[in-house]
């Protein structure tokens, strides 16, 4: 059993509070999505109202155990500290000396947040000595980094190993809540979207899921190789070949079962994959063959319409179409909309597709939208989440 953060005996102690402060920055180093910051405020303000002291810790980005100033927590840690409304002191480093005089310095109620941990390599190896050093700055352990639990990093795994007292967040609770919502005991009809560039990756996904929803839209890139295994000639629009097979078996099993896949019916062509490219919507039989596919055709969305108005329950992971570029985003920013008018409740997988949601105008319309890309796939692959485990483990 996970216990969370409001069961811990946190009055006085350094709690080590790993958040996902992953958040994207612009080429001024500005914080342009703060999503994942103010995600993680509920847990922050119980902590210091508590009198913890709070020791904040996060990756950003993929520095590769290297100290590199544009991938510092510092802009990350100026905005948690104007959205509270409170000092938040930057540390030098995530580990060390000048660090743990700082952690053993703070008073009832003070934040402290860490430098990157992915700056050692000793965070994404999980490293025992690494993970060492951090757990020597903490007497409590709290994760609320639900976007990096599918993660075995020591921030993740190995803190929690080394204190005898963890717990999760609000956030944490709240990816929880949703999903099992969805997952465990769902209203039906339950459809589920599935969408993205690559196939290999949503392949555990696909494979969990169809059994358990009544409706699957298969779309995104990822369509065409099931469209090339239905004997459609793609032009040379990406196909992962060798999965051919694999997409061929899924249909099958589909077709044996009562769940509806629904794959396009008509796509938008275009010349490549550039905003200027000319494009052109046409029926699968007419894709010619030095052009690509990029998004989803008007018949496809009214398919997708008329399945999100029939469902209960929707989980969405992964766009339909090459939404980033304007004239290829009707296809998912149409879905958007019908899912955002929907009352069924309705969950997001992060990264993308909570990018495409937000850029649709319709974020305030959908039930949740998860903070993890990778995690919240994982959960949709029915694998349970490193981060969790330790949590569950702690203290045992
Ligand atoms: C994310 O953005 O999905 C998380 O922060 C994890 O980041 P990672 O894919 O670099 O581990």
């Amino acid at each position: 059993m996970i216990k969370f953060i409001d069961d811990l005996g946190i009055e006085g102690k350094r709690v080590f509070l790993r958040v996902d402060f992953n958040v994207p920055l612009d080429e001024k180093g500005e914080i342009t999505d703060d999503n994942r910051i103010r995600a993680a405020i509920p847990t922050i303000r119980h902590a210091i109202e508590r009198g913890a002291r709070l020791l904040v810790a996060s990756h950003l980005g993929r520095p590769k155990g290297e100290k590199r100033p544009e991938f510092s927590l510092a802009p990350a840690a100026k905005r948690l500290s104007e959205l509270i409304g409170k000092e938040v002191q930057m540390a030098p480093d995530c580990i060390g000396d000048d660090v743990k005089k700082m952690a053993l310095e703070l008073k009832d109620g003070q934040i402290l947040m860490l430098e990157n941990l992915r700056f050692y390599k000793g965070e994404t190896e999980n490293d025992p000595a690494f993970a060492d050093e951090l757990a020597s700055l903490c007497e409590v352990y709290v994760n609320d980094a639900f976007a990096v639990s599918h993660r075995a990093h020591a921030s993740v795994v190995g803190v929690p190993e080394r204190v005898s007292s963890c717990g999760a967040g609000f956030l944490m609770k709240k990816e929880i809540t949703y999903f099992q919502k969805a997952m465990k005991d769902p209203e039906r009809p339950f459809l589920a979207i599935l969408g993205g560039a690559k196939v290999s990756s949503k392949l555990g996904a696909i494979e969990n899921i169809l059994p358990k929803v009544d409706i699957l839209i298969i779309g995104g890139a990822m369509a065409n190789t099931f469209l090339k295994a239905k004997g459609v000639a793609v032009g040379k629009s990406l196909v992962e070949d060798d999965l051919i097979e694999t997409a061929r078996d899924i249909l099958k099993k589909a077709e044996d079962s009562s769940t509806e896949v629904i794959l396009p019916v008509d796509v938008v062509v275009a010349d490549d994959l550039s905003s200027d490219a000319s494009y052109v919507e046409v029926n699968l039989d007419s894709i010619p063959t030095d052009k690509m596919i990029v998004d989803v055709g008007s018949k496809t969305l009214d398919r997708y319409i008329e399945a999100v108005k029939k469902a209960k329950t929707i989980v969405w992971n992964g766009p339909v179409g090459a939404f980033e570029l304007e004239p290829f985003s009707k296809g998912t920013f149409g879905l958007a909309k019908a899912v955002g008018s929907s009352p069924a409740l309705s969950i997001i997988g992060g990264g993308d597709t909570g990018a495409a949601i937000k850029k649709a105008g319709e974020a305030d319309n959908v039930s949740y939208i998860s903070t993890g890309g990778g995690a919240f796939l994982r959960l949709l692959e029915g694998k349970e989440l490193p981060g969790f485990k330790a949590l569950e483990k702690c203290g045992k």
